[in-house]
């Protein structure tokens, strides 16, 4: 079948695909996260490459119906997960919109509009750092890679020639550790986080700001979720000290709710950005009389989607207010939840809730081991029928059970059936690991 429907089937499809978007949406207040424990499998899919292909309507609708039967669904109000949101519609549109204009980033002179709306993305979330002088970054494919390029510019900046030439030409292995300086090490780098995956805790940014100040270290600040308080007023004061870092990364996959991907890079050294990423490419166009350096020498992605519009959409229709009510909500969502651990017979924080994310460990029960044993049985419980999600992670050593307000959907109510299954769980845990026979 050749590849350039007729105008009539690009309709037909893509009206199909917005109907059981928007259906979807609907749903999600209420959809279950997953299928049953016993009807989700692991295995591979098995079918041969497809020779000659099929009608399009039917494989849409297959695809469709078979995606949302048998997904995940991270965008589910009852998905207490990991930091995956919910998607904002403007975002998915977005996405739609990419995809089909298939914007290529990696030079001015072939992106034009769509380099300077990622630049102006870029230039409104600086902004809100509130460094004092010139800034720059990237959109990147996530956090990870915005990590690697804070690292990347680190090095830059204490070795450039490692740059071109390698980092074995730096004649030692480099750490970021203070009592290496005098065993002949290379200390260059501290990575800060600004909530950390499993407990949200931030780091005191004001005080490793003032160590790397005084060892000449680069500060990179890992806010792949937490840095997204920049959008909050009242909530800004949370990572206090952000403005002193050379780089941050902020995911907007993640807090700013936009599908996946999209990390950023951002760092108050322009120069360093080039420094780190700039390679001559003899066949790359040039832009006449171009102001903005080409994304291509401050990114380790060439050839690059335009990941920065569906946040430019998210927030022309929404604007930043949305975000400030958007946090304040999941802020105050993740107090109650503490509030009722705080009164709960069952139930005890194990860490301090900075942002929307809890830990929480089961009351009474000292040894560690058994300790696990009994957040994990409890999380395979309250997960088991599919409807809702939370997990169990290490915390200093220690199992924890994690619970995470991440979608704007999330509401009380959620939170109240959570709290109510979460209660019911552990009565019937600890009947079992009492009296294995207890348990009907
Ligand atoms: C604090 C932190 N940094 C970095 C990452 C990696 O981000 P990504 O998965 O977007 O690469 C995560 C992922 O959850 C994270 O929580």
């Amino acid at each position: 079948m050749p590849f350039d429907f007729d105008s009539a089937t690009r309709r037909k499809l893509g009206y199909k695909l917005i109907d059981h978007i928007d259906a979807y949406y609907s749903s999600l207040p209420d959809r279950p996260v997953q299928l049953p424990a016993e009807q989700r499998t692991y295995g591979p899919l098995d079918d041969p490459m497809p020779e000659d292909g099929a009608d399009p309507l039917t494989v849409l609708d297959e695809i469709w119906r078979e995606m949302v039967d048998q997904g995940f669904h991270v965008p589910a109000a009852n998905y207490f997960g990991l930091m995956n949101p919910t998607p904002t519609y403007m975002g998915f549109l977005g996405e739609a919109l990419v995809a089909g204009l298939n914007p290529q980033l990696a030079t001015l002179a072939r992106s034009q509009l769509a380099s300077k709306i990622e630049v102006e993305t870029l230039r409104w979330i600086g902004e809100r750092v509130g460094w004092p002088g010139a800034f720059n970054g990237t959109f990147t494919s996530g956090g990870n890679e915005a990590n690697f390029s804070g690292l990347a510019m680190a090095l830059a900046r204490k070795f450039p020639g490692a740059i071109e030439d390698g980092i074995a030409t730096i004649g030692a292995q480099p750490v970021a550790i203070d009592a290496d300086l005098r065993a002949g090490r290379k200390p260059f780098c501290v990575v800060a986080t600004a909530g950390t995956t499993s407990s949200g805790i931030i780091d005191d940014l004001p005080a490793i700001a003032e160590i790397c100040q005084r060892y000449k270290l680069w500060l990179h600040v890992d806010g792949a979720y937490g840095a997204s308080l920049i959008f909050s007023g009242k909530h800004r004061h949370l990572i206090r000290g952000i403005e002193q870092a050379d780089s941050i990364t902020i995911d907007p996959h993640k807090w700013l709710a936009v599908p996946f991907a999209a990390g950023v890079i951002l760092t108050s050294h322009p120069e360093i950005l080039e420094r780190a990423f700039a390679v001559y490419a003899p066949y790359m166009p040039k832009a006449v009389d171009a102001v903005l350096p080409d994304n291509s020498k401050i990114s380790a992605q060439w050839t690059r989607r335009m990941n920065a519009m569906k946040l430019w959409l998210t927030l022309k229709v929404h604007g930043r207010k949305a975000y400030e009510e958007h946090i304040d909500r999941q802020m105050n969502l993740a107090r109650g939840f503490a509030d009722w651990v705080g009164r709960s017979e069952q139930f005890e924080l194990s860490a301090p809730v900075a942002v929307p994310i809890l830990n929480l460990r089961l009351k009474g029960v000292t040894d560690p081991k058994q300790r696990a044993a009994l957040h994990n049985a409890l999380v395979d419980e309250i997960t088991r029928d599919g409807r809702r999600w939370i997990s169990e992670t290490i915390v200093n050593g220690e199992s924890v059970i994690r619970v995470m307000v991440v979608s704007y959907l999330t509401e009380e109510r959620h939170i109240t059936a959570l709290q109510e299954a979460m209660v019911a769980a552990a009565a019937d845990i600890q009947l079992s690991a009492v009296s294995p026979r207890a348990k009907t």
